[in-house]
Parts: C-alpha cells; structure tokens; sequence
C-alpha cells in the first residue's frame, strides 16, 4: 500500500500532533485508585467548597428570568464592564474594549494560542506548568521549548537570564504562568519588567497565565492595610496596546471551577479577530453563568479576601505538618494553592503516586505530569478543610514508615 493509501484507508486516526499530546499522568493515578474505597483527593486544583450561595443564587435567578439565549461573542455587556472596573481596580486604567469573556481560563488560553501562534512557530514555557500552557501550543502546530524554575534554599526560583537566552528574536510566543501550578512560585515585578523589555525589544507574544492572582501570600504588592491583593501582574506594567496577552478565571478566584467563565484582557485591536475565533469556538459562554459572574466580580470581594486568608492558612498548617516527617523537604511558597516538594521515592513520581492511592487512598499529582523538570516532586492542593489535610498526611507517613 502506497503512503497515501494508508493514510486513506489504514487506522482512523487523529492528526499526528494530536496523538502526539501527552495524556494526563494525574489522570492516570486517579485511574489506579479506581476500586480504593477510601481516597482523599488532593490531585485535581479545585477547593473541596462550593461556590458562595450569592452566586449561585444569582445564576438560579438569571436562569428563572429566562437568560437562556446566545450572547455576543466577546460576552454580555455588564460583564465586560464589571470585568473592565475590577481589573482597573487591581491593575490599572482598562476599558471594557480590551476584554472580553471566556469559557473559562482553558478556553482563554487556546483562544490567545490561536490568535498568535501557527504551524512552525516557536513558543517558550517556563517549567514546571500546568500542562495545557505547553500542550496547547502543539495543537496549533508549533514547537515549543522549556526553560526550567530552579528549585533551591529559596524554593522555586527563575534564572531570568537563562529565560532570556532562550527568548531568541525568531521566538513567536513566551507563555508564562504566576503565580504558578504547580510550584507556587510567583514572577517578581523586576523579573516581568526585564522579560516585558526583551520581548518588545524582538516583537515577542507573551500570554500571561494569572488565575492564581488572587492567591497571593506575600511580597510588596499592597494595598491599604498591607494585604496584598494579587501578586504582580504583566498588566501592572504595560499599556494595553502591546503584545501582552492576559488570562483569567473564575475558578480559583471565586470557587467557580464547574461553571466555566474566565477572561482575556488584550488590546482592543485583537477584538474583532478574537470575537470570530470565540464564534468558531464556543460562541459564547452561557448567558445565566455570565450574570451570576456580574455579581461574582461585583460583590465578590470580601469572599476573594477570606479565600486567601484561609487558603494562607491551610498552606502553613500543611507546611508544618509535612516539615516533620524525615525524608520530606517543603517550603511555603508565595502563590496558587500547592505545595510541591520532594520526598522519598518521588524520583519516580507516577509510580509513587500510584502506590500512594493503592496502599493508603493518598490521592497526589505525581511532579512529572507537570513535565520532566518536575521529576523528583510531588502535587498536594491544600484547598480544604484543615482536617482532611491532617488526615493525609497521617496517611502519608503511615506509608512512608512501612517503606
Ligand atoms: C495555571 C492554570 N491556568 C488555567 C487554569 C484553567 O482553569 P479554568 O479553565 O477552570 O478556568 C488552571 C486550572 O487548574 C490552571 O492551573
């Protein structure tokens, strides 16, 4: 059979990027705990609470008054200029012209990887990442490069002139995610500012992943009384005329992770090429979700605060937990909601992991899901309740005694 015809007539299969995409490692261990009676999940990035009644209720009312209709693409109109006003407030001037809604952070970040990004192109990522900023890259054809955190005394830190280095003028695109998952590390505002000049000096993209803004523990960044609202963000920085891309979510921010609903802040130029790739992708998002996110971006602020407060919490309960058992080496980073450390073992995390949900029901993300810079540690989200937290690790060290 000719190359052709097998391509014709042989297996039904996908495009060869998409066969190409690695499949989920946390998915993976989730499968091997299939049949543990007993499992404590602290795999997937989601708060075990539901989101706060006064958005619900706002959904179920939308959905009572009959919002149950298509909408414009680049979302309802009260939304993009709540939207507008909340991000003014934190960042800076922003116009209801340089946003616009999302279905949710993923959707915004193909959405920005579409608008910029073609077959051929060379992306940069800093690593450990969630896995869909480097994933979704070679959906659209191009390649894509990583430069690694370092981990240290300090924690997870960034080599900016390594960064640099790989951010040659051919480079169409640095994705970029702080504070981050997995590591909880979080940009400095003089590491944005060098890397925001060397990209506008070579006319390079850069997507800013910032659904963890709000989960934010530490730095200078302040307001009023001293608490820090959101750590650094790219859009601290520049005008809303350049080659910065801006993503966010629901999600983290008010416990929305179900619901679907981010935003993208990006020049208003962008808007009428992105609202055609919104059409072509989900249209819009829901009409009655996008109401209930009126409400959440409007009234939300005291939750958002008591959010951090607690999750700040959990993450030094976590912390001082885990410090006592022999083998185990974590520290408290500034962002996001995980800790991810090291212990004995997890130089083959998947397989520990594994062994983790089998032997005990101590259900963590294994390092190398977040790629190979990320061998060597293991994912505990730390968004529930305190008790659940003392639990898993009297079960992590129950297992580590046995070893
Ligand atoms: C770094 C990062 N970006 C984006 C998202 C997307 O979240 P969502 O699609 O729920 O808004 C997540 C979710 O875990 C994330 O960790």
């Amino acid at each position: 059979m000719s190359e052709t015809d097998q391509i014709r007539h042989g297996a039904p299969n996908a495009r060869d990027a998409v066969r190409a995409l690695r499949p989920s490692q946390i998915r993976e261990v989730a499968n091997a705990g299939f049949g543990v009676a007993d499992v404590l999940p602290f795999w997937f990035g989601e708060s075990d609470r539901v989101t706060p009644k006064f958005i619900r209720d706002a959904a179920s009312e939308a959905l009572a008054a009959g919002a149950t209709f298509y909408t414009h693409n680049l979302g309802i109109a009260p939304l993009r200029e709540a939207l507008a006003g909340y991000v003014s407030a934190l960042h800076g001037q922003t116009s209801p012209e340089q946003v616009a809604v999302t279905s949710a952070g993923v959707n915004a970040l193909m959405l920005a990887a579409q608008l910029v990004v073609g077959a051929g192109d060379r992306v940069v990522a800093v690593t450990p990442l969630w896995p869909n900023l480097v994933e979704i890259p070679k959906i659209l054809g191009a390649g894509v490069q990583t430069v690694s955190l370092e981990y240290g005394r300090q924690g997870w830190t960034l080599d900016v002139e390594r960064l640099l280095a790989a951010l040659t003028p051919d480079t169409r695109l640095l994705m970029l995610n702080s504070p981050n998952n997995p590591t909880g590390w979080v940009m400095t505002r003089d590491e944005q500012r060098a890397v925001l000049e060397h990209c506008r000096r070579h006319g390079i993209w850069i997507v800013a992943d910032e659904v963890y803004e709000r989960l934010y523990y530490g730095g200078t960044h302040t307001d009023g009384g001293g608490t820090p609202r959101s750590a650094p963000s790219f859009l601290d920085l520049g005008g809303r005329d350049e080659r910065v891309i801006c993503v966010n979510s629901f999600s983290k921010t008010w416990l929305m992770t179900g619901w679907r609903l981010g935003w993208i802040v990006a020049p208003s130029v962008l808007m009428d090429d992105l609202s055609k790739l919104v059409e072509y992708n989900t249209s819009c998002a829901p009409a009655f979700v996008q109401q209930a996110g009126v409400v959440a971006v409007k009234e939300g602020e005291r939750f958002a605060a008591e959010l951090a407060a607690s999750l700040r919490a959990s993450r030094d309960h976590l912390v001082s937990a885990l410090a006592q058992i022999p083998g185990i080496d974590v520290k408290a980073p500034p962002g996001a909601m995980y800790l991810f450390f090291s212990l004995p073992g997890a130089e083959h995390s998947l397989d520990l992991c594994k062994a983790l949900v089998r032997e005990v029901g101590l259900g963590l993300a294994p390092g190398s899901a977040f790629g190979s810079e990320g061998e060597g540690f293991v994912r505990w989200c730390y968004a529930c309740d305190p008790a659940r937290l003392d639990q898993g690790v009297e079960r992590l060290r129950r297992f580590l005694a046995r070893r």
